[in-house]
């Protein structure tokens, strides 16, 4: 009795899962990300690749609102290469003495850049769909940076029996398969510092590494801390021993 009674626990599970995953769209193929893991830490030249990619094409559309542009610092930018890329991006300041509103060249303590003004203003821009602030987009999603990789790379021609809602384009990864973003790499698209031309593969592995690194900025820091933190509790635990043993020593 009890075994059936697992075993139907145990199938039940199964169902509930496969349904689950269903419902989140294509199987993830998994790649190894160098951040992920106990250890891990991020490929910095790969992110930094990444963030080119987020500029040249990804930011037409995705906000990043919860970025400054100082953050690239952890991204290994000086000072100086901070200031270019935040001066190229104009932000609205204001009031100034006249009470007017202003623009000005953005400093490194201003946020990211939005390519629109408003949900409104993003919907309107891209068929009714709204694209998503990917600030933490790397964290919200299952797979992460698995999931952002599948999407980028999962465009192809829908099966011959699925009507396509028009506007929609065909994703493997997608819930539901019909996404409304266009593709949005190709390869040689982008052209990088040392002038490889990427690929859709390349540009997708770097971007998702870099929009892993926007969604955990801290996470090397924090990693870093956990190990110390574990190391004394390690000691203390020795210590706390040997105290004991003192203690308790003469008591028979
Ligand atoms: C032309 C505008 C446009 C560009 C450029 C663009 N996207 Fe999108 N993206 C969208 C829209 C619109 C959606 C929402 C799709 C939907 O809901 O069907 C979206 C959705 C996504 C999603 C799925 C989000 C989710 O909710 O699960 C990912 C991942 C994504 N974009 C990544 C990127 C990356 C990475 C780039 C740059 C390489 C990029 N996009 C460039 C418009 C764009």
């Amino acid at each position: 009795m009890k075994k059936k009674l697992i075993g139907f626990m145990v199938a039940a599970a199964l169902c509930l899962g496969g349904a689950a995953h269903a419902e989140e769209g294509g199987k993830l193929a998994h790649q190894y990300w160098p951040e992920r893991g106990v250890f891990g830490k991020y490929d910095m030249a790969s992110v930094q690749r990444g963030f080119q990619v987020y500029r040249e094409v990804c930011s037409n559309c995705h906000s990043l609102k919860l970025m400054s542009y100082r953050d690239l610092k952890g991204l290994g930018y000086t000072d100086a290469q901070v200031k270019a890329v935040a001066s190229a991006y104009t932000v609205q300041d204001g009031p100034n003495d006249e009470g007017e509103m202003f623009d000005r060249p953005a400093r490194p303590s201003d946020r990211f850049h939005s390519p629109f003004a408003n949900d409104k203003a993003a919907r309107a821009a891209n068929g009714g769909a709204l694209p998503p602030d990917m600030s933490l987009l790397a964290n919200a999603r299952p797979g992460g940076p698995d999931y952002i990789y599948g999407i980028l790379t999962g465009y192809g021609t829908a099966p011959a029996d699925v009507k396509m809602t028009p506007g929609l384009y065909w994703n493997d990864t997608f819930p539901g398969h019909q996404i409304a973003m266009p593709q949005p790499l190709s390869d040689g698209q982008v052209t990088y510092s040392n002038g490889d031309a990427a690929s859709t593969q390349q540009a997708a592995r770097d971007v998702a590494q870099f929009l892993d690194w926007a969604s955990n900025p801290h996470m090397e820091a924090r990693k870093a801390m956990g190990i110390k933190v574990i190391l004394f509790m390690l000691f203390f635990v020795g210590i706390m021993r040997a105290a004991k043993r003192k203690v308790w020593a003469d008591v028979h």
